[in-house]
């Protein structure tokens, strides 16, 4: 609707500064997370993703984003703590899950649960800092829990409850396989989980920061984050690349296959990025750990096929992998459905759109932009004996 008042109201053209899909518009001020992506560097708080990947674990790296520095020994414990003793999922929840369908896509599933999650929350009425605190922690504890407690219920296995022994990433491994999970499968998830927590004003995370600028709750953000995930441009996408390897079959075919996508102007998933204009360097580790678990588990095709794909991409427009390129094939060679894939994505990226959320309610003010309105200037309105079929409603 135009305003009344409003000077842009004759205007027939896009305003100044105005970018289609918000491309470079700073939509608020962060000390979160840094991306240059002419350099291809991403840092969280300052620590670059490289270091994190290589030194940190998950629950270090949820301490730093969530408080703004790293742990010391005694910090870190009590984070490690907090989370596993949150990993539990209220009865009625469980109950909850259980009359969903089974073959429900879990991404709605975990669209789901956690907005279920905020009313048997604790601190379900309190939006204060240290409410909000507890939330995050206690968000990115179920979300593992939830994923894991889905996958055995549709299959009829009986529940693994978490085991507080276990870090993050080897608990979650552990409930979705009831067993322990080998260390070399619990250090590349919990890399992943690393290097997908955050990224900072990316689709999910903005959509987290406008909802909590309402004053909303943190569950209501985190939730509105999920559906904003799962779309295959953004979080999606991880599924849609193995859905593609998957299509192609061998690596013989990947070069016609991906040339026909590329001449029918379809875009191949886990290519192509709004903010970097070289590789995304979380894809670097991705790429290696593909390759290293490819071996170790002797099933090749999936790394061998994501370099011929790569390579094509890369010569026919230019176009670097993303961070959902070889995490797919990482995932699958963990033994992972696909299905699981972009749940596994927004199990991480909870820790970052916690610590926007927070952050977003230390400076709030309501993210409000405007449109570039195209549509009519003026219409007369005419009774509705008078009025013609609408083209538009013919044409759905
Ligand atoms: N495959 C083929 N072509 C691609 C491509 C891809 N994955 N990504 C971008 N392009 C092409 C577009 O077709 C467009 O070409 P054109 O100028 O000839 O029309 C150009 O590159 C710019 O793409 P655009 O979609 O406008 O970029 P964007 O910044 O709006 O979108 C993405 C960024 C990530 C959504 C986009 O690259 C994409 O859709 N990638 C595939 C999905 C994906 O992997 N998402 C996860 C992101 S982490």
């Amino acid at each position: 609707c135009k305003l009344k008042g409003d000077s842009t109201m004759s205007q027939t053209s896009a305003p100044d500064g105005f970018k289609e899909g918000l491309e470079d518009v700073v939509a608020a001020s962060s000390s979160i997370c840094f991306i240059d992506g002419v350099k291809g560097i991403l840092a969280y708080r300052g620590y670059n993703i490289h270091d994190l990947a290589t030194h940190s674990t998950f629950e270090e790296t949820c301490h730093l984003l969530w408080y703004g520095a790293l742990p010391t020994k005694a910090e870190l414990k009590s984070t490690r703590d907090a989370l596993a003793a949150s990993r539990g999922l209220p009865a009625e929840v469980l109950k909850f899950m259980g009359t969903l369908p089974k073959d429900a896509v879990t991404m709605d599933v975990l669209r789901t649960v956690p907005s279920l999650l905020g009313i048997y929350d604790a601190d379900s009425k309190d939006n204060s800092l240290a409410a909000n605190m507890r939330k995050a922690i206690r968000l990115t504890a179920q979300m593992p829990t939830v994923v894991a407690a889905w996958q055995r219920m549709r299959l009829g296995q009986p529940l693994v409850a978490p085991d507080a022994s276990l870090d993050h990433a080897a608990n979650f491994l552990y409930m979705l396989r009831g067993e322990k999970p080998e260390a070399r499968a619990t250090k590349a998830l919990d890399v992943a989980l690393i290097l997908h927590a955050d990224h900072e004003f990316n689709a999910s995370t903005f959509t987290a920061r406008v909802t909590a600028s309402t004053l909303t709750d943190m569950h209501s953000s985190v939730t509105a984050a999920i559906g904003a995930l799962k779309g295959p441009l953004h979080g999606g996408a991880n599924m849609e690349v193995m859905a593609m390897l998957r299509a192609i079959g061998t690596v013989d075919k990947v070069d016609e296959y991906i040339k026909n996508m590329l001449n029918a102007k379809k875009k191949v998933s886990g290519f192509g990025h709004r903010v970097y204009r070289t590789e995304d360097p979380r894809a670097t580790h991705l790429r290696k750990m593909s390759k290293e678990l490819s071996e170790a588990i002797q099933e090749p095709v999936w790394y061998q096929m994501s370099r011929a794909v790569e390579e094509v991409v890369n010569r026919e427009k230019k176009l670097a992998a993303n961070v959902d390129f070889y995490s797919a094939s990482v995932y699958h060679d963990l033994g992972i459905v696909d299905d699981l894939f972009t749940p596994i994505f927004a199990m991480s990226r909870v820790s970052g759109w916690t610590a926007h959320v927070l952050e977003q309610l230390t400076h709030n003010r309501i993210l409000r932009p405007r449109a570039d309105y195209t549509g009519a200037e003026h219409a007369d309105y005419v009774p509705i004996e008078q009025r013609k079929e609408s083209p538009a409603v013919a044409k759905v």
